[in-house]
């Protein structure tokens, strides 16, 4: 098991916004999180890298993290693009990589760190033309890219993302979904949450739904792609 998440709960001033949710990810699986506005997805990612207060335990590997540090978690091969884009606009996008990678890249991976450069850039080609660009310059839907392109650089086994195609075009929003599948060529785990059901449910492997700071539903994505009650029930059409 990659990830397990066992009764896990988070309120707000007393108001409940996951309500004892238990789910697991396996080696090499897509799983999605998918539920309307307000339904707690991503406080249940807030949650598992314990940037806000929660009750219940989160397992990655057979180890307990549920009280380790965020940047204690990310630096077990984790990444994690939250909904806010985590780029730094003063920097470039060359720089704002590097960064990235600074605590793996030592002089002898640098080689090793510019080959994964190549490997990104052939999938982002809109951030290779503005390698020397601050980010601050670049459009949301490329900053996005380099948040997703941030995580990537450090060759992750577990990728966590949050509506990685909030406010994109449908071309960078396609872009996005072929990297879910690169990634899963590359057999990184992948965990996402996400609006666009019926692309996210074609590039996954399995789904849970949330309701109200719940889990209501859960199974193969496939499955659910074909019964659109499931989709009319919770997802709006
Ligand atoms: N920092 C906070 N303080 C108080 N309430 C919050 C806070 N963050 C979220 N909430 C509330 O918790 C509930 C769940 O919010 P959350 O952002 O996790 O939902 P979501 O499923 O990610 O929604 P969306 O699809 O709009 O991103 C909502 O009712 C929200 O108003
Ligand atoms: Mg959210």
């Amino acid at each position: 098991m990659m990830l397990k998440v066992e009764n896990l709960s988070v309120s707000y001033n007393n108001a409940v916004a996951v309500d004892n949710i238990s789910f697991e990810v396996k080696k090499n699986e897509a799983v999605a999180i998918l539920g309307a506005n307000g339904a707690g997805k991503t406080t249940l990612l807030n949650a598992i890298f314990n940037t806000v207060k929660k009750s219940g335990k989160v397992i990655y590997k057979d180890r307990d993290i549920s009280n380790m540090h965020t940047k204690d978690i990310v630096s077990m091969n984790i990444a994690y693009v939250p909904d806010k884009r985590t780029v730094f606009n003063d920097l470039t996008v060359y720089e704002n990589l590097e960064i990235a990678a600074k605590d793996i890249i030592t002089s002898k991976k640098r080689r090793y760190f510019m080959e994964s450069l190549e490997h990104i850039f052939e999938r982002f080609s809109n951030l290779k033309e503005k390698i020397a660009l601050k980010a601050g310059y670049l459009s949301g839907g490329e900053q996005q890219m380099l948040s997703i392109a941030q995580g990537l650089i450090r060759e992750p086994e577990m990728f966590v993302m949050d509506e990685p195609t909030a406010g994109l075009s449908p071309k960078l929003t396609k872009s996005v979904f072929e990297i879910v599948s690169f990634m899963k060529h590359k057999k990184i785990t992948v965990l996402m949450v996400e609006q666009n059901v019926n692309k996210t449910l074609q590039y996954t492997d399995r789904a849970y739904i949330m309701n109200v700071g719940k889990i209501v539903d859960s199974g193969y994505s496939e499955t659910f792609l074909k019964s659109k009650s499931v989709k009319k029930a919770y997802l709006g059409g």
